[in-house]
């Protein structure tokens, strides 16, 4: 690992426990979770931070490189700032070896339960943030909400406990680095249920922030199935992009347009082949995902795209999406001129950008009575609406 890359805060993912509790053929983390094992989802909620921290991830030695294969997938080309270590038998001793792993210039350490899968990235942010304000130890926590009672063996009340004094802690956990390094030091092997205890233990001080009801911890099946529920009803699991294009017409007779080339109509002109229902649906897929929109992600002056095709980017696209963790649902796109008349092959128009995009895309057309740039026949306007779904 790199200790010259100048990062700050590191996330340690401890996912080395056997989910015994859980009781699936696999080791807890590994397990799936609609569509993705709790580790990379895990993973891609610290990905989604919106600067740089170093990620340790904590795996059974069996699944040393199953761990490995999920972080490049979720952190591709990270390879200086995700690595992956063995985890030792008891929690303690795998965030011990995660903390062995943090590179020199990390002033600032969350430890973090990958089974805690649908914790927001906001989480992550506010602890960190939390703990470079205070130089304490942060621990996000919930009030509790039930009456508490203290019982003997038998389940008998031999007293209640005032909830109001109580919190259930989370994680992630932060803390200034040396003084966790010192506490991990100082406790050696240990029956502490978290870090916060050890930090404590050795004098460091500990204060909560609010914590997340979503960054629950998936113990048993019941939880997973929890989780499953919990993931339809996230909000921004489905995300809505909008992407409009516009291209005046040229001279030469080569249109292309919604992926169909059309004999004797004049082209539209551009840098590419002027497009403008592909750019339209590029646009709305690229605002959908959050990732900018077809003149950034792909230089309309870079010599690469000269001329290129619709087809180019919108496989670009698609690629850029996936390696986000989106995908398309569908696409509808209306096209807005006079020429060329487009209802004869719109259902040819639509079977190819369906290819091209991997999801239903529907193309409708009409024209704006005469009034204004396509109206005057100077050239055609897409408006594009897209759905995607985070992965
Ligand atoms: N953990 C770990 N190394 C261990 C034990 C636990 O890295 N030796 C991690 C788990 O992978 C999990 C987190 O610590 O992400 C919280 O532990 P828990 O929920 O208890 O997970 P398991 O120990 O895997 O589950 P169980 O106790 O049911 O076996
Ligand atoms: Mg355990």
């Amino acid at each position: 690992m790199s200790g010259d890359l100048h990062i700050s805060t590191a996330v340690i993912v401890v996912a080395a426990g056997s989910g015994t509790r859980l009781g699936a053929s696999l080791p807890k983390a590994f397990v799936d979770l609609a569509g993705q094992t709790l580790l990379e989802r895990s993973l891609r909620s610290i990905i989604l931070l919106p600067y740089p921290v170093q990620v340790v991830v904590v795996a059974p030695a069996d699944f040393v490189a199953d761990a490995e294969v999920i972080a490049y997938k979720v952190a591709p080309g990270l390879e200086e700032l995700v690595s992956v270590v063995t985890g030792g038998a008891t929690r303690h001793d795998s965030v011990a070896a995660g903390l062995a792993a943090v590179q020199s210039s990390v002033h600032v350490v969350l430890v973090h339960d990958a089974a805690r899968a649908l914790t927001p990235t906001t989480l992550f942010a506010d602890v960190d943030m939390a703990v470079q304000a205070t130089g304490s130890g942060i621990v996000p926590a919930l009030p509790v909400v039930d009456s508490l009672k203290q019982v003997d063996v038998t389940g008998g009340v031999l007293g209640i406990a005032d909830r109001d004094q109580l919190r259930a802690a989370q994680t992630p956990q932060g803390f200034p680095r040396a003084e966790l390094e010192a506490a991990y030091a100082a406790a050696g092997s240990s029956d502490y249920t978290d870090d916060a205890a050890v930090f404590a233990a050795n004098g460091g001080a500990v204060t909560t922030i609010p914590g997340d009801e979503v960054a629950f911890k998936i113990t048993t099946a019941w939880d997973l199935n929890r989780a499953h529920q919990v993931l339809g009803g996230i909000p921004d699991a489905h995300r809505v992009g909008t992407g409009i294009d516009v291209h005046a017409f040229g001279e030469a007779e080569n249109l292309w347009l919604a992926g169909l080339h059309w004999p004797g109509e004049k082209e539209l002109s551009g840098h590419s082949d002027g497009d403008a229902v592909a750019h339209a649906i590029c646009d709305a897929l690229l605002s959908a995902a959050g990732l900018g929109d077809i003149g950034s992600r792909f230089g309309t002056a870079d010599p690469a795209y000269a001329n290129a095709s619709g087809e180019v980017f919108v496989h670009g696209t698609i690629e850029l999406l996936a390696a986000a963790g989106f995908e398309p649902i569908n696409v509808s796109v209306q096209l807005i001129g006079n020429k060329p008349r487009f209802s004869p092959s719109r259902e040819e128009a639509q079977a190819v950008l369906t290819e091209w995009v991997g999801a239903p895309v529907s193309v409708s057309a009409t024209t704006t009575d005469g009034l204004g740039f396509t109206g005057r026949g100077e050239g055609v306007a897409a408006i594009a609406t897209a759905l995607v779904r985070q992965r």
